[in-house]
């Protein structure tokens, strides 16, 4: 068992289905709550009188002083590019300097240059690549995570991308959701016959993947220039034959028809949309797809334009929130970080963005029912601020407000 008392707050959403609209800003915040956990479980949630009426004076539980803190449920981020070796830093560079990721994209940088660096790991130097990866995102609160293949590009190297997600996740606290993304890019290849690259994905490397039981989604970077809404639903067909339910890069920089692909195929995800269209959002809205927003993706871009957060709440679209960990288009592994974002640059409430980047992440995995809010029979997931009440994540900016993790009931970090 594991008591967590002297908490100022537990703020949390509840439900297991995503939260639309006027609930995505449904926050309870207990003020002085207790929560208990055992066998991994969260048992009870309310005050401390409460508590001592239920069950005592538990002498033998194990202890987490909140110290005045606010306790929220673990954060969930539902779309990382994890799997990769290698920097782009001299890309980043270029940026600064004022060329586009398009530009260096083209060129051959961008995720080409991923490609090459991952295809030249192993697999052990992969697994501790993740390792790391998942080493920031435990300590900035992270205790769930999806994590896509798509730098390898070719049957050997996407697998050993997944197995490097598997390994790793079978030795470290956070847990991770693996997603196939061959049809991140065209390999070079295959520059000249693109359309023998789609068949490879869909009749070779999917069925592999599946077989292997090493994915459990199936993602396309829908996106003009690189998978047309044909394709990616080519991609994204043979995917779900094989048992690997479908989420997509969808309308990132222009208007692909992503939006409306993911309502058609009854997507969990549709990610991104930054460039979704009017009819995006209301395909979406009729749908059960939530929108997974990367507001770190516009800012490290130096981006004018970030996705239309309150258009998509106001049409009912659930939204969730990500850092699209990658390294070239948001190299970040910090959750906190994206929900300041998420305020200042999306406009979403502290609230609503609370509910995006732990429950309504939590649905866009499949996982609403286990994770995703602090309530009795949930896994005790849970995250510790130093911070007196839930604004304080978004208000004081620039720092770590995390002073302890607990994973499935244990503390699996302390800040010091
Ligand atoms: O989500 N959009 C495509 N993929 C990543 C970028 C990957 C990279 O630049 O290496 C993204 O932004
Ligand atoms: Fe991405």
């Amino acid at each position: 068992m594991l008591l967590i008392h002297n908490l100022a707050e537990v703020a949390t959403p509840r439900g297991s289905t995503p939260r639309r609209g006027a609930e995505q800003g449904q926050v309870y915040r207990l003020r002085g709550a207790e929560v208990l956990c055992q066998d991994g479980r969260i048992i009870f949630v309310g005050p401390p009188e409460e508590r001592l009426r239920l069950w005592g004076e538990l002498p033998e539980a194990a202890r987490l002083d909140g110290r005045g803190g606010t306790l929220i449920p673990g954060f969930v981020d539902p779309h990382t590019h994890l799997p990769w070796a290698g920097t782009r830093e001299e890309e980043f560079a270029a940026r600064l300097a004022g060329k586009t990721y398009q530009e260096i994209a083209a060129a051959g940088g961008g995720i080409l240059s991923t490609v090459a660096s991952t295809r030249r790991a192993s697999e052990e130097e992969l697994t501790g690549c993740v390792l790391r990866r998942m080493d920031q995102m435990l300590a900035w609160g992270t205790t769930t995570a999806e994590a896509k293949s798509g730098y390898g590009l070719t049957l050997g190297d996407e697998l050993k991308q997944l197995r490097a997600i598997r390994r790793a996740a079978e030795s470290h606290p956070v847990d991770l959701v693996p997603t196939l993304l061959a049809a991140h890019e065209v390999p070079p290849e295959h520059r000249q016959d693109r359309g023998r690259y789609v068949d490879l994905i869909c009749n070779e490397i999917v069925p592999a993947a599946a077989e292997a039981g090493l994915a459990r989604f199936c993602d396309v970077f829908c996106e003009r220039g690189v998978f047309s809404a044909e394709e990616s639903r080519r991609v994204l067909e043979a995917g779900a034959r094989h048992g690997l339910a479908p989420r997509l890069h969808a309308d990132e920089f222009a208007d692909s028809g992503g939006a409306e692909l993911a309502a058609q195929l009854g997507a969990l995800s549709a990610d991104h949309l930054m460039a979704v269209s009017d009819a995006g959002i209301e395909a979406l809205a009729g749908s059960g797809v939530t929108a997974v927003l990367l507001p770190g993706t516009s800012f490290f871009l130096m981006k004018k334009a970030y996705a239309p957060a309150r258009r998509l709440v106001a049409a009912g679209v659930p939204v969730a929130l990500a850092t699209d960990c990658n390294p070239g288009s948001s190299h970040t592994e910090s959750m906190p970080m994206i929900v300041v974002l998420a305020v200042l640059q999306l406009g979403l409430t502290i609230e609503e963005s609370l509910t995006a980047a732990t429950l309504n992440a939590a649905c866009s995995l499949g996982l609403g029912a286990e994770i995703g809010s602090i309530e009795p029979g949930k896994c005790a997931d849970l995250v510790l601020l130093d911070a007196p009440n839930l604004l304080h994540l978004a208000y004081h900016y620039g720092i770590n407000p995390v002073a302890a993790v607990v994973k499935e009931g244990r503390v699996a970090r302390r800040a010091v």
